[in-house]
């Protein structure tokens, strides 16, 4: 095995979770710079220049400037091989965006310095303590007027709910910003901004015990404000608990400031010592380990369209075990088939590599002829087993569908069901109906725009959308112990049923799922949905 061996255990795959704006791209580009991967930098979003970035795939994306969908990029830092998804960077992000955190082995978390933890970032991290996925927060744009750094860790225990860990201190911000204290070398690292230059610059450290260079380098001032810190601090945070980090009970933390780079070469030394190498997946027939086992992977997303002339779907996998060879034969468990994937690439930015091999904890994507779904397992002909399915998200906006020209009934329902197959949208019907009335539902508005568009444009069929005042869904985990019919809902609960017709109720606000709870004590709800 030897060799195949030591490429598993140098991969480090991991999830970049942000709120938009919070730096999540700019602090891509500049691990890639590290990892001398140069010429991908810059071209990881390109909101501003000419050369769209990440995925020009869609037209509506073009349009709007925008990443639709999520992309891997992977570059090698020391002995590292490193795989970072990237998600979605607009609002408006899509199911795929929590589907990536299921084929991540632990999750970087941005946090702007001066915003603390927003929206979307707590959405993310809900599907990360589902897993229980490690999280290594870089509370970035220190450059920047912040808030207090106590508060910015409270903020974060509060509201997500997990023990912080400063890893670094940051000595002012602003204007002020001076630079930060690293705890272990107990060293002050002092802020340089090297925005232009490649690698992090002539920055200077010194032990915090030097107290006269120290209050020379960084102002008498910032360095009374810094002890007194350090002292409130080794009282008052959470130990450093390694077993701790990679449970996702406690998140280590790091200051710093992507776009002129700093702290960012600290932060992913810290990453990499921490993080774990890929991670033993769950199968139906108990814990599969990435080593010991022969290539098995699963699918976590479908790309529809990604190269337009060709109308092709293109499956993503992550290898959870042993070596991908492009020319071996491997079975896809669901279709019960044995057959060669084809075009296995890696999708790095813009650009598609063809690949013959790849090892557990990196991610592939195949050429997808429409028998792939999201969740299914691929492995070695011989073997017999099928990973863990993949959740399904609630939805948070639903829309009902009608179609303008009623006499295309057929093209309507087999292109709707295919988009709902590759997991861009779900779709419901009416509890006690046909398919009369289909409502569909999205993680993000703008997928409503891309089932329009794509309807039209490769479907031929024209819909109209009506907005629904739904924003939360729920699946009834215990439903076939109840009756559905007899839960006792409030007024605006509406029973609906998925594809599979498993029952489900929607409701307006969050306020009736509770009164829904109190009056049926029975009742078991779930915000994911099973297979
Ligand atoms: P995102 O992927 O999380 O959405 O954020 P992105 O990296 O695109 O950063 C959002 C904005 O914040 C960008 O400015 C970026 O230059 C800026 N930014 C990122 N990191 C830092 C930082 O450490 N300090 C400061 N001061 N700003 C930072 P923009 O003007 O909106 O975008 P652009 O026009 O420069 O691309």
């Amino acid at each position: 095995m030897g060799n195949y061996e030591k490429e598993i255990n140098r991969r480090r795959t991991f999830a970049i979770i942000s709120h938009p704006d919070a730096g999540k791209t700019t602090l891509t580009e500049k691990f890639l710079l590290y990892g001398g991967a140069i010429n991908l930098a810059g071209s990881v979003k390109g909101k501003a220049t000419a050369r769209h970035a990440v995925s020009d795939w869609m037209e509506i994306e073009k349009e709007r400037g925008i990443s639709v969908t999520s992309s891997v990029l992977q570059f090698e830092y020391d002995d590292y091989c490193i795989n970072i998804l990237d998600t979605p960077g607009h609002q408006d992000f899509s199911e795929d965006t929590y589907r990536t955190l299921m084929a991540a082995d632990s999750a970087v978390m941005v946090i702007d310095a001066s915003k603390g933890v927003e929206a979307q970032t707590r959405k993310l991290f809900k599907v990360c303590v589902m897993r229980h996925i490690p999280i290594f927060t870089f509370i970035n744009k220190m450059d920047r007027d912040a808030r207090d750094t106590f508060e910015l860790l409270d903020d974060i225990e509060k509201e997500l709910g997990i023990a912080t860990c400063p890893i670094n201190w940051p000595i002012g911000s602003g204007k002020g910003f001076k630079g930060v204290y690293d705890r272990e070398s107990k060293c002050v690292i002092t802020f340089s901004d090297t925005e232009k230059g490649t690698k992090e610059g002539v920055s200077e450290r010194i032990p915090v015990e030097d107290e006269s260079v120290l209050r020379e380098l960084i102002g008498g001032e910032a360095a009374d404000t810094l002890l007194d810190e350090i002292e409130l601090l080794d009282g008052a945070s959470a130990e450093f608990d390694l077993e701790e980090v990679r449970k996702g009970n406690l998140t280590p933390v790091c200051f710093g400031s992507a776009l002129t780079n700093f702290g960012v070469e600290i932060f992913l030394q810290h990453f990499l010592n921490m993080t774990t190498t890929p991670l033993p997946r769950k199968a139906d027939i108990g814990l599969i380990d990435p080593v010991e086992n022969e290539f098995s992977a699963f699918v976590f997303k479908i790309q529809a369209n990604m190269n337009k002339a060709h109308r092709d779907r293109v499956a993503f996998m992550r290898i959870c075990s042993g070596r991908f060879d492009a020319t071996q034969e491997v079975r896809h468990v669901q279709g019960n088939k044995v057959m060669r994937l084809s075009q296995p690439q890696q999708i790095m930015a813009d650009e598609r590599k063809i690949l013959s091999e790849a090892y557990a904890g990196d991610i592939i994507g195949v050429f997808d002829p429409g028998i792939f779904s999201i969740g299914d397992t691929v492995c070695m002909p011989k073997a017999k087993f099928a990973y863990e399915g993949i959740p399904t998200f609630a939805p948070e906006h639903f829309a009902r569908v009608r179609q303008v020209d009623t006499m295309k009934r057929k093209q309507f329902i087999k292109g709707i069901e295919q988009i709902a197959q590759e997991g861009a949208i779900q779709i419901f019907q009416e509890f006690n109906t046909g398919m009369e009335e289909i409502i569909v539902g999205v993680v993000g508005v703008l997928q409503f725009e891309v089932l329009k568009y794509r309807l039209e444009n490769e479907y031929n069929v024209e819909i109209r959308l009506e907005n629904l005042p739904y924003e939360h869904i729920r699946w009834i985990e215990n439903h076939k112990d109840i009756d559905i019919a007899k839960i006792i809902g409030t007024s605006d609960m509406k029973r609906v049923k998925d594809m599979k017709g498993n029952p489900l109720l929607l409701f307006v606000n969050s306020w009736s799922i509770g009164m829904t709870l109190d009056r049926n004590k029975d009742l078991v709800l779930s915000e994911f949905g099973r297979e």
